[in-house]
């Protein structure tokens, strides 16, 4: 038998744009890795429909009604079920909670996040509209560990966007968004390479 495939756990709360070029780069043979489950905050999100289409075991996480919280005893439940799965890398795609202890323990080092800007230029939320307001020239795309701060985990790749006149908060993001699938699993493959 032959080694097994680097496994990844994919966290969303959205449409999944990113998950499905996770999807795309190993079906193509650019990242060598299964995405063994997709979980979401979110029992509404798309992210969740991508994974049942291709057969991807999904689960909800429950955070509590708490709007943007995600509650500690269910990250402690996470980290075991992700453990127990023997997953090797978590891919944060449009997440939108902020993962703390014990995740960050269980899995030091082994999860990472995309944001849609040039960090640490521009963190939080909506970063290409804080570009816009900004009027910066150029944005970008940043995939990086996590820590426990907000989007300030050391930088793993970046991919650069140019603001055009005329961008609307809509444009621009989706220009970032196109360089996003590319740039997630060139910067995935390259983190595991590296496990
Ligand atoms: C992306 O722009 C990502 O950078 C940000 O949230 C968005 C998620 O999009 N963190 P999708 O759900 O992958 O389509």
């Amino acid at each position: 038998m032959g080694r097994m495939k680097t496994r990844l756990a994919v966290l969303g709360s959205g449409s999944g744009s990113n998950c499905q070029s996770i999807f795309n780069a190993i079906d193509d043979g650019r990242l060598d890795a299964e995405v063994v489950i997709v979980l979401s905050d979110n029992p509404e999100a798309f992210i969740l429909k991508r994974a049942a289409q291709r057969g991807v075991p999904t689960g909800i996480l429950d955070c509590h009604g708490f709007k943007n919280k995600f509650p500690e005893e269910e990250q402690s439940a996470l980290a075991e079920r992700l453990k127990e799965m023997q997953v090797d890398l978590i891919c944060l795609a449009g997440f939108m909670r902020l993962v703390k202890q014990p995740l960050l323990d269980v899995f030091p080092r082994r999860i990472l996040n995309i944001h849609p800007a040039l960090l640490p230029k521009f963190p939080g939320v909506e970063a290409w509209k804080q570009a816009l307001e900004a009027g910066a020239e150029q944005t970008g795309c940043t995939v990086h560990y996590v820590d426990a701060g907000m989007d300030t985990g050391e930088i793993i790749m970046q991919a650069y966007v140019p603001v055009l006149a005329g961008d609307t908060p809509e444009t621009l993001h989706a220009r970032i968004q196109v360089q996003e699938h590319i740039l997630y699993p060139a910067a995935i493959q390259s983190a595991l390479s590296r496990l």
